[in-house]
């Protein structure tokens, strides 16, 4: 099984992309605390990959979308698993597969990551 680490990454747009495998672990990259779940979309073409996350930990908060979280309260540990990258070729098969990383504020997480 493949893990995916937040810190990998490319940077882009309002956002963060982190180039990630559907159906890849999605591990915590510091200790987070779980604020909910998101829904990216409305759009029923797209529920396949309509679930998203959102974190905080470090004195930061974020969304990960894409990721269908193992639990939606609480805490995770660095290293500790959060979810699993959802099936994104499936609705977008002419591009890459990635997990988007958004601050709460709208600042660019690329200086955290
Ligand atoms: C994410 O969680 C934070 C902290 O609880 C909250 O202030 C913010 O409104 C939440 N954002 C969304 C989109 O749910």
């Amino acid at each position: 099984m493949r893990r995916v680490f937040i810190l990998l990454g490319a940077r882009l747009h309002k956002g963060l992309d982190i180039v990630c495998s559907d159906g890849s672990i999605v591990y915590a990259p510091f200790d987070v605390t779980l604020n909910g779940k998101l829904t990216v979309y409305n759009d029923p073409n797209k529920a396949a990959i309509n679930s998203g996350i959102n974190l905080s930990g470090e004195g930061l908060c974020f969304k990960l979308f894409y990721v269908q979280p193992d639990r939606t309260s609480g805490t995770v540990r660095a290293g500790q698993r959060l979810g699993v990258m959802l099936p994104m070729q499936s609705v977008y098969p002419e591009i890459t597969s990635h997990i988007h990383v958004q601050m709460c504020d709208r600042s660019d997480p690329t200086p955290h990551f």
